[in-house]
């Protein structure tokens, strides 16, 4: 299968994106093992992500309207957002991927969406921080807290898009920042469900002194 899709971006893809796209694969699979989750999955979607990365807006519309998807004014401006869709429509047509997690994983890569899986947060992530994205502070932050704490780490990849757009006088679509809330808020949760652990852990501490 892997090789039948190597063979497939080959032809579809240029030398550049396919060195992007075996990082994603890698980055996937390393921060899915990392977080306990199923690192073979996760590298397949990496490996599948871009797949319409080249597809010309006129057939990214085509396809996206055939399979149903809702085209919003934003998407309607800026059709390469749509690559994310039609990447999932390939790899189910033209490889037979129907694990529902890998094709949201797929859709999900470019905007997120808020209450996406784990699965599809760490494909999101390794968009961002494959080490074919360059190596700047920036980046270099999110790549350490990637570790640490998943959402916020798709929080901070989230703001680096949202950084990059804006200084590009670019459109936004409203689905990243509504992914970047979701995911502020899921790791201030997680981050005050620790202090409550450790709150919860005190009184016996001090009892044992
Ligand atoms: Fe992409
Ligand atoms: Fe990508």
């Amino acid at each position: 299968m892997r090789d039948r899709i190597l063979a497939w971006l080959e032809k579809n893809v240029p030398p550049s994106r396919i060195n992007h796209i075996l990082g994603v694969e890698q980055m996937s699979s390393d921060l899915a093992s990392h977080y306990h989750l199923d690192a073979d999955k996760a590298a397949q979607a990496g490996l599948l992500h871009d797949l319409a990365k080249y597809f010309r807006p006129k057939q990214l519309l085509q396809m996206a309207i055939a399979e149903g998807i809702e085209i919003d004014p934003i998407l309607e401006a800026n059709l390469h957002l749509l690559h994310a869709d039609v990447s999932a429509i390939v790899a189910r047509d033209e490889f037979g991927v129907t694990d529902p997690e890998i094709l949201a994983a797929i859709q999900n890569h470019t905007l997120g969406r808020p209450n996406m899986s784990e699965l599809s947060c760490v494909v999101f992530l390794a968009d961002t921080i494959e080490p074919g994205r360059g190596d700047t502070p920036e980046l270099n932050q999110i790549r350490a807290i990637s570790r640490e704490n998943l959402y916020k780490a798709v929080w901070l990849a989230s703001d680096y898009a949202l950084q990059h757009l804006l200084s590009k006088h670019r459109l936004i679509h409203p689905r990243t920042i509504m992914t970047r809330n979701w995911a502020l808020l899921r790791a201030i949760e997680s981050q005050s469900a620790n202090v409550e652990t450790v709150d919860r852990d005190r009184p016996r501490d001090r009892l044992r002194a």
